[in-house]
């Protein structure tokens, strides 16, 4: 067990990480009413943890998946919170993945203008990446994450307990984010290359997760709000991924990020920023994850979603974020129309088209 602080100008965060902190912590959590929001997933199949755990609690169950993170199912939680009483010294239990975490979050920032919240994330994904770091949203229009909230939780439960009852999806799309701290951070790369035939373990899992938290550590701590540019190289290869997963809508979020950031190694070679043969070693490591990268048809269009992306200063102006060489990415900006063409020629490669 370690415990990992993100000292954020907004609030002090305290990451416990590690078998056993959920028996340690969890019944530590103590308000004036304690709300736990969780999914239909994770509810079937820790309903009497969650009773055991925490006693008297409402307990507040959205429908699992990403169509939950809309203003009807915030506006429920809301109104569910106003119906409990809770009041300023209430707090809120987020149990769940990365959409109970996003929209818990954001519920939490805004009833009463922000009470206490405390992130249990149960899978892969979320403990490595989206329940740390204060980042809270929903989608609105087809967007993803638009409408949202800086709000640190003040404490966050990680505990590989859950990542047992996780399917291999689950698990391949957390190693989505896990290749993507890869990308910045050269232990965490060695590591990925090392284990390269385990990675689909829950010993991996456990060993990596608290790396990879460090390394958001550090970066929140410096840019909190996102604005200094540490924080935006949290989103290697997000760009191409999130538009592919706008337009797209089939596999999970970590596939399309591993997806992305393999169409997006194409153009950082195609304009000289990433060394072919590290961005060989790269894609073979993304490749152990995600098995044949798909060679999508219309690409290109779908490479036009990405200029909602929050990284770029314009639309028509599109940000990438690259591995570059081990442990250092960078950042390509490129106008939308170049972007698009690169995609659908990376396409094209994929199809074996051009060689
Ligand atoms: N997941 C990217 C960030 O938290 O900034």
């Amino acid at each position: 067990m370690q415990d990992i602080v993100i000292d954020a100008p907004s609030m002090r965060s305290v990451i416990h990480c590690g078998s056993g902190t959920f028996a340690r912590y969890a019944p530590l959590i103590q308000g004036n009413g304690i709300f736990v929001i969780t999914d239909s997933n994770v509810h079937r199949l820790y309903s009497d943890l969650i009773e055991n755990t925490f006693a008297g609690a409402t307990v507040h169950v959205i429908k699992a998946g990403e169509a939950s993170k809309n203003y009807n199912v915030l506006l429920g939680i809301l109104r569910g919170m106003i119906s409990a009483g809770l009041t300023r010294s209430s707090v809120v239990v987020a149990l769940g993945g990365g959409v109970v975490g996003d929209i818990a979050g954001l519920a939490a920032a805004l009833y009463m203008r922000g009470i206490k919240i405390v992130q249990i994330p149960t899978t892969l994904l979320s403990q490595v990446d989206s329940s740390v770091g204060g980042k809270t949203a929903i989608d609105l229009d087809g967007v993803k994450n638009i409408v949202g909230a800086f709000y640190q939780p003040e404490e966050v439960i990680v505990d590989p307990l859950f990542l047992a009852t996780l399917p291999r999806r689950e698990l391949r799309c957390g190693l989505g984010e896990v290749v993507k701290y890869g990308g910045l951070d050269a232990g965490i790369y060695d590591s990925l290359v090392k284990n390269s035939d385990r990675l689909f373990s829950e010993e991996f899992a456990e060993e990596i997760t608290p790396a990879c938290i460090r390394h958001k550590a550090k970066v929140v701590t410096c840019d909190e709000r996102d604005v200094g540019g540490a924080r935006k190289t949290l989103n290697l290869g997000h760009t191409t991924g999130h538009a592919f997963e706008l337009y797209y809508k089939r596999r999970s979020h970590g596939e399309y990020v591993l997806i992305g950031t393999y169409y997006e190694l194409y153009i950082a070679c195609k304009l000289g920023v990433t060394d072919a043969s590290f961005a060989d070693d790269f894609r073979a490591l993304i490749k152990k994850v995600t098995g044949r990268i798909p060679s999508f048809g219309d690409a290109a269009n779908a490479a036009l979603v990405a200029k909602y992306d929050k990284k770029n200063k314009v639309q028509s102006q599109i940000s990438l974020i690259v591995p570059k060489e081990r442990g250092v990415c960078e950042e390509i900006v490129l106008p939308i129309e170049q972007y698009a063409a690169l995609i659908g020629e990376c396409a094209a490669y994929l199809k074996g088209e051009k060689a």
